[in-house]
């Protein structure tokens, strides 16, 4: 056990002569059980009560070392200066003194500790919960080794005690390093980690702690809602939480071409949502020693948007040419329908948000009115295009009918000029822009 290798102290027998004693002749020496850190200046005191002459003082080691010290008399006093302590002065030292033929000694039990710094607690990457990783912290120049205890907490909880198994009786300062299995648990977020050294002995009275906190970054992110959606209009929060020694940064991102910041801290508010709000996000959480992020995706709900109808023909289109129409609505997921005078068309999907209505050779009877509808659960919208078709006029190029047939009506069968009458008709359709519905 600590201190056991202190107990090396021989006891000396005073021969005192009885006829020789000196009345109240005593020896003070101060102070009797130094504990003092190595690199520090010790400076013992022996004082001689009662002696009516001058004293001889002779300071000892007791064990075989050499102590270094520097003494100075006085007549009844010696002082013993010790500078810069190391390992080597654990020992015992004897102040004899001499008055007259009368000699008297006290014994200084000096003991040397070291626990100079902090203890090192290497920067931890991340925390995960449920995850094990070692740990490890490390003392140095520690002494004596057998009085050291590594205390490992989580807040004020303690997680592990750790002490060095030695087995050589040191005699110089050591390093030691604890290494410790920890498994994170949730409800120890947000608590510190702390590596505790403590040098401690009942026997000469000594405690010394030396603390270091671990820094470690965010290792799980969480957010209050994992599902966000909010109703077109309305109003969304989302926090977002990361744990992380020091205490990390947290701040929100829409994920667009480029991130865009949406807060200045770990709360992302949306007011009056619109559709553009809609889209995946990332709140990032980082510390100097690690940053991390999270994405979720805010959904926006509510009746989709007034869709778009266009032409894929720039000016009327004309009978004949080949056309598409097409149907598009922003963000926001909604069903896309293009009907044709009341009648669903076969509309092909360009993408998640347009559909196509290709009409090759396009007719008279096509012309009329297209409707694009986006609809959701939540509604429907509508627009319209009125689409014309001009007729091709190189198709019929003919005198005027009327002026050439009716001088010769008579020698004609009726039927004959039914025929003439229908062919008219159909020109006179032709030409011009005709708008059937
Ligand atoms: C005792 O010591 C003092 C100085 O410390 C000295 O002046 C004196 O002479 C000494 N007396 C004897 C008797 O040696
Ligand atoms: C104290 O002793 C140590 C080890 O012997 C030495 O390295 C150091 O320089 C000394 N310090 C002083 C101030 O003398
Ligand atoms: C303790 O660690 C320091 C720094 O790593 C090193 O310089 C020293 O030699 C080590 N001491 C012992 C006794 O191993
Ligand atoms: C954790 O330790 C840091 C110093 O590293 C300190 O600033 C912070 O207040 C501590 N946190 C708690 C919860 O004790
Ligand atoms: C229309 O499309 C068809 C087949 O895709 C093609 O043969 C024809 O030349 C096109 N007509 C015009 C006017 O582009
Ligand atoms: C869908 O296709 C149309 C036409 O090609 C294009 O203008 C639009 O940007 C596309 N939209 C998406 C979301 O890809
Ligand atoms: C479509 O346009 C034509 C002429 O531009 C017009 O005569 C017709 O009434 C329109 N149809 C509808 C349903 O508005």
């Amino acid at each position: 056990m600590c201190g056991m290798k202190c107990i090396t102290f021989s006891l000396w027998i005073n021969i005192l002569s009885v006829i020789t004693e000196i009345p109240g002749f005593e020896l003070e020496l101060t102070p009797p059980k130094p504990v003092i850190h190595v690199g520090k200046d010790l400076e013992l005191t022996c004082r001689a009560n009662a002696c009516p002459s001058n004293v001889t003082f002779v300071w000892t080691a007791l064990v075989d070392r050499y102590h270094g010290g520097v003494s100075k008399k006085e007549r009844t006093v010696s002082h013993l200066l010790i500078k810069n302590i190391t390992v080597k002065h654990s020992i015992d030292i004897v102040c004899k003194a001499t008055c007259e033929r009368q000699q008297k000694q006290k014994k200084s039990r000096i003991q040397v500790f070291s626990l100079p710094q902090d203890p090192l607690l290497p920067e931890i990457k991340s925390l995960i919960e449920n995850q094990t990783q070692m740990l490890s912290c490390i003392v140095h120049d520690v002494y004596p080794l057998e009085c050291l205890q590594i205390e490992w907490l989580r807040g004020d909880k303690t997680l592990f005690v750790d002490k060095p198994q030695y087995t050589n009786d040191y005699d110089d300062v050591q390093n030691f390093t604890s290494q410790f299995n920890y498994t994170p648990s949730v409800l120890d977020r947000g608590k510190n980690i702390t590596c505790k050294a403590t040098l401690s002995s009942t026997e000469f009275g000594l405690n010394e702690t030396r603390n270091s906190i671990a820094e470690y970054g965010p290792g799980t992110i969480t957010t209050s809602i994992n599902n966000p959606s909010v109703k077109l209009g309305g109003h969304l929060e989302i926090t977002c939480h990361a744990d992380g020694n020091p205490k990390p940064t947290i701040l929100w991102f829409k994920e667009e071409n480029e991130p865009a910041l949406q807060s200045q801290n770990k709360e992302l508010i949306i007011n009056s949502a619109s559709w553009s709000q809609a889209g995946w996000y990332h709140c990032d959480a980082s510390n100097a020693v690690e940053s991390l992020q999270k994405r979720i995706k805010v959904t926006v709900l509510g009746p989709p948007n007034i869709p778009k109808i266009q032409l894929s023909h720039k000016g009327d289109p004309k009978e004949g040419e080949n056309i598409s129409i097409l149907c598009s609505s922003d963000v926001g997921s909604a069903e896309l329908t293009l009907y044709r005078q009341s009648q669903r068309t076969e509309s092909e999907a360009l993408n998640k948000s347009t559909v196509l209505l290709k009409i090759p050779s396009l007719q008279i009877r096509d012309a009329g009115i297209y409707i694009c509808e986006a609809k959701n659960e939540f509604g429907s919208e509508r627009s319209t295009i009125n689409i014309t078709v001009a007729a091709q006029h190189n198709v019929m190029k003919m005198p005027d009918l009327p002026v050439a047939i009716l001088p010769i009506a008579g020698s004609v069968s009726l039927l004959t000029i039914a025929g003439l009458l229908i062919r008219y008709c159909r020109k006179k359709a032709r030409s011009g822009e005709s708008h059937l519905q």
